[in-house]
């Protein structure tokens, strides 16, 4: 392993750092985030170590996010990425030599690897809205080989149109829908990488231009802080206590009646099973989600921790799918279909008289099963206007223009 020596970063090219450095890179690949050995000699170029304020330097290698900055609720503002999320949107990313990069959200880190990827014939430009994330990043660059990166404080919505086009775009913030100033930025055959919510749901998607609109695709699920900013508020959704600590996180969909919801909570709990089986390996869970965010008009994520035992309302860990009517709430659960511990099936949990509801619920997870597991899955175009009409298995997501069509094959 080569010892990257710079002026200014005493001891991130010490013997610990690069032996933990290494270590991380081990795991990255094992995990399968680190595909190529490009990716992997940049992480091993650019200690994350230096990125990572002094006294939180006990976790700049570890497999995790490092937050950096808080609200005072606590809310997270900034941080340095989880290293498997950035190993992995620089995979999708791919830049190469001679590239022009834009990345939105700064911190330094993930600068100063695009930077290396482009090499010196390349450009990296990075924008964060924060003053504090800015400075931080100007400081932690200074001195190093990678000190040419641009660091402009700004609102990354609109990019940065003084160095477009770029031949990627990094998103390294949550966007709730994608900007039309990121798509004119983009050198045409250009890459956007972001991190998107799609009906409440966090997803890692690559956009490539296709023929006068943009392919999106991935699928993996991924969380990043928030979009801070003018506007970023209206794309916050709206959240509902459901239940002590469980609560309904809706986004663009039509909201449900506050009372209706606390209403159905009052039933107790019933399950419907769907005769749906899979293997916890098949990891069929996001792509169940997207089919029934594609099928429902009233969508939702129903989210919290339920105490255990009793009939109150209990959402799958990471979150459930969720629908509901004037009177009832129901939302998709699993349980062991064997003694294996590997199989679960399918089924929905419901509170309130509608039992018809449940009914639906476990008839499109069927329709999942019979008509879609283990097909293409669906695919996501983005189009500037004129979008095709939605139709049952395709759904416009979001308002306005760009317009992102989600759809799976009949
Ligand atoms: C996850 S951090 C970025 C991590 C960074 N890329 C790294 O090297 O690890 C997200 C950043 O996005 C910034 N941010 C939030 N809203 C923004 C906006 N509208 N425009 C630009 N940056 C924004 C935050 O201030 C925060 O520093």
């Amino acid at each position: 392993m080569t010892t990257v020596r710079y002026p200014g970063v005493g001891d991130a090219a010490s013997p610990s750092h690069s032996e933990r450095n290494a270590a991380l890179i081990e795991d990255l690949r094992a995990s399968g985030w680190l595909r190529t050995d490009r990716v992997a000699d940049a992480l091993e170029a650019v200690p994350r170590g230096h990125f990572v304020p002094p006294e939180l330097s006990g976790q700049a290698y570890a497999n995790e996010v490092v937050f950096t900055k808080r609200d005072v609720d606590g809310t997270a503002l900034s941080s340095v990425s989880a290293p498997w999320l950035v190993a992995g949107m620089l995979e999708r990313l791919a830049p190469r030599e001679g590239e022009r990069v834009l990345e939105i959200g700064s911190g330094g880190w993930n600068a100063a690897l695009l930077r290396h990827l482009v090499g010196a014939d390349g450009r990296v430009t990075t924008v964060d809205i924060d003053s504090d994330v800015v400075d931080r990043a100007v400081r932690t660059l200074a001195g190093t080989p990678w000190q040419d990166v641009r660091v402009v404080q700004g609102d990354g919505r609109a990019g940065f149109r003084d160095d477009a086009p770029y031949d990627g775009i990094m998103v390294t913030v949550q966007a709730s829908r994608i900007e039309p100033a990121w798509l004119d930025q983009l050198a045409s055959g250009g890459r956007l990488v972001v991190p998107l919510r799609l009906r409440g749901m966090g997803r890692l998607l690559t956009f490539t231009a296709e023929n006068g609109h943009w392919r999106g695709g991935g699928w993996e699920q991924c969380g990043f802080v928030r979009m801070r900013g003018e506007g970023a508020a209206q794309d916050t959704g709206a959240t509902y206590q459901v239940a002590d600590g469980i609560r309904l996180r809706v986004h663009d969909s039509a909201l449900p009646e506050a009372s209706a919801l606390t209403g159905a909570a009052q039933h107790g709990r019933r399950e419907l099973w769907s005769g749906v089986t899979v293997g916890i390996t098949e990891r069929t869970r996001p792509l169940v989600d997207l089919w029934l965010a594609t099928v429902w008009d009233r969508y939702g994520r129903l989210l919290g921790d339920p105490p255990s035992g009793g009939d109150g309302v209990a959402p799958l860990p990471g979150g459930s799918s969720a629908t509901w009517t004037s009177t009832t709430l129901a939302y998709v659960t699993m349980r062991a279909a064997d003694d294996s511990g590997t199989r679960f099936e399918y089924g929905v949990a419901w509170h309130g008289p509608d039992a018809g509801l449940a009914e639906q619920v476990t008839d499109q997870l069927r329709a999942w099963d019979q008509r879609q597991r283990g097909g293409q899955g669906p695919s996501l175009m983005l189009y500037r206007d004129q979008a095709p009409s939605p139709s049952t298995t395709a759904r416009v997501l979001g308002h306005g223009t760009p317009r992102l069509v989600l759809t799976w094959p009949r």
